[in-house]
């Protein structure tokens, strides 16, 4: 496979797409879109965001300790990037989108109503990486859309209809069909 060097930068895909979910200190919230987000730990389930530190999100989480992690449904393409390309300091965000919010269960954490997989985190630590702070959340919760469990309480992922960003070429995809089963289809190579 013949390769061409990019160097030190930022392309490299899939990555999700989700939509962080805060409060200000005087209770405002908002809405914004992070694609450098990601499950970095099962025992104690953990939740990592890089985010910038002039961003309002950072501002939030720190101010009131709590962030939530919204997965982005491909339908909400245009409101995911808007939520990425403009700031709460200058926009409300939910109204120009027309999107809600809902309490959390565990946390008094606003949740994307729209959303059919909501992360309740609580502030765990943060690491400076430059200009951005890796922040770890613990999860306390999960709540995923009722519609997508069989009645054995299995799964349908493609009720979730995951928005993917690609990051460096800046677009958005949709999953396409399944093509494995993890932790099991690998096992055939040792066969
Ligand atoms: C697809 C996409 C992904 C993004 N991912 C991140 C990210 O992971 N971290 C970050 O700091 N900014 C990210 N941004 C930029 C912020 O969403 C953007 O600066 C936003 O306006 C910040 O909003 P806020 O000031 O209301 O918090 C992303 C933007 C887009 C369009």
């Amino acid at each position: 496979m013949q390769k061409r060097r990019l160097g030190p930068c930022v392309t490299f895909f899939p990555q999700p797409t989700t939509i962080i979910s805060t409060r200000s200190e005087a209770g405002e919230v908002n809405l914004m879109t992070a694609s450098w987000a990601g499950i970095v730990s099962k025992t104690p389930p953990t939740m990592a965001v890089s985010l910038n530190q002039g961003r309002q999100t950072y501002e939030n989480i720190r101010a009131t300790g709590m962030f939530g992690v919204n997965g982005v449904p491909s339908s909400l393409v245009l409101e995911a990037d808007l939520c990425g390309v403009r700031s709460g300091r200058d926009l409300d965000k939910l109204e120009t989108c027309h999107l809600d919010v809902e309490e959390g269960s565990v946390l008094p954490v606003p949740l994307l109503q729209q959303s059919p997989l909501n992360v309740e985190c609580r502030f765990d630590r943060e690491i400076e990486i430059g200009d951005y702070r890796l922040i770890l959340g613990e999860i306390v919760e999960i709540h995923a859309v009722e519609a997508a469990f069989d009645e054995d309480g299995t799964i349908d992922a493609t009720v979730f209809d995951p928005l993917v960003y690609l990051g460096g070429v800046r677009e958005y995809w949709s999953l396409g069909e399944r093509c494995g089963v993890a932790y099991r289809d690998g096992l055939k190579l040792l066969e």
